[in-house]
């Protein structure tokens, strides 16, 4: 393969349909004809990286066997929205606070208690995830095995957030009652996640799009916010189905207000309230 020193041109309206749908096919996520400007950047820039010119060319290499599907775990990092922070969406927390302190309550812990949050992008909301159950768990003086698993299809994303290490403008959305109790200083005016959530919570790499091969327990509560929003309807559905039937009886499933409008499913109801979307499944359904 010849590369050279030029700058990549413009992408073809062609090349940028053939680009998208193979992103799409790959990921789930869809582009609007709006954001090719976007796309043509992100992998320009990759190219000028390793001093290609030539979009067939790429699309050639990443397409090709193994060494593309190398090549490709690079560029999909460029090409995902990363953005996420600590207690997001607040309400969303916070419901998920109110639905383990009253399955304490009422005594209805299992042996472990799972928690998937879904597109996890570099920690902050497995990492808030744990930082609500702690609360509970220390408030009701238990001590049970819990868990947080983070799944994301970017491999940086989850290179820093295996590493809990956070500048100080990402603890913003954090009272500082939460700060203090959940994170250490470092030196170089860092924040890094206290252990005892840290050995809470696992990272690995998923796609949500190929959920069927996720090794995964049935989980108490899903957590999927603005990922959905990326994929088209029908993927959306096909996802939001499977992830109620990774839902342990009684548990739920979160997503992002607004992200599935009109889903219903036979073994789910949602959760009443306009702030939250939530959902809860059957206890008494048999799995
Ligand atoms: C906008 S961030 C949302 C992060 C977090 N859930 C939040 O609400 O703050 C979307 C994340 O989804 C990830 N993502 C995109 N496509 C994915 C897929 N097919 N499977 C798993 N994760 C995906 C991206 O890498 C990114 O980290």
């Amino acid at each position: 393969m010849v590369w050279s020193l030029q700058a990549p041109s413009d992408l073809s309206d062609h090349q940028f349909v053939q680009w998208s749908k193979l992103l799409e096919e790959r990921t789930g996520i869809q582009l609007s004809s709006q954001q090719k400007t976007l796309l043509q950047s992100q992998v320009a820039r990759r190219m000028r990286e390793l001093g290609c010119s030539d979009y067939n060319q790429y699309f050639e290499q990443v397409t090709d066997g193994l060494p593309g599907l190398m090549e490709w775990s690079v560029l999909v990092d460029r090409l995902t929205v990363k953005e996420t922070s600590f207690f997001r969406h607040r309400p969303s927390l916070e419901y998920v606070r109110r639905y383990l302190q009253n399955r304490i309550n009422n005594r209805k812990l299992d042996k472990s208690f799972d928690i998937w949050s879904v597109g996890c992008a570099s920690g902050e909301e497995p990492y808030s995830l744990a930082m609500v159950a702690n609360d509970c768990f220390e408030l009701a003086a238990l001590d049970p095995y819990y868990g947080i698993t983070g799944t994301d299809i970017s491999q940086s994303a989850l290179e820093q957030a295996r590493t809990a290490d956070y500048a100080k403008r990402k603890l913003e959305p954090l009272y500082p009652d939460e700060i203090s109790r959940y994170f250490k200083r470092t030196d170089d005016e860092r924040f890094v996640v206290a252990e005892k959530l840290r050995d809470r919570v696992c990272f690995s790499q998923g796609n949500v799009t190929r959920i069927n091969s996720m090794p995964l327990v049935k989980m108490d509560v899903i957590f999927c916010q603005n990922l959905l929003v990326y994929f088209r309807r029908w993927l959306r559905r096909d996802i939001l189905n499977a992830f109620a039937d990774r839902l342990k009886p009684g548990g739920v499933l979160i997503i992002g207000l607004g992200e599935a409008a009109d889903w219903e499913h036979p073994s789910l109801r949602r959760a009443m309230g306009t702030e939250v979307q939530a959902y809860i499944r059957d206890e008494r359904q048999e799995q």
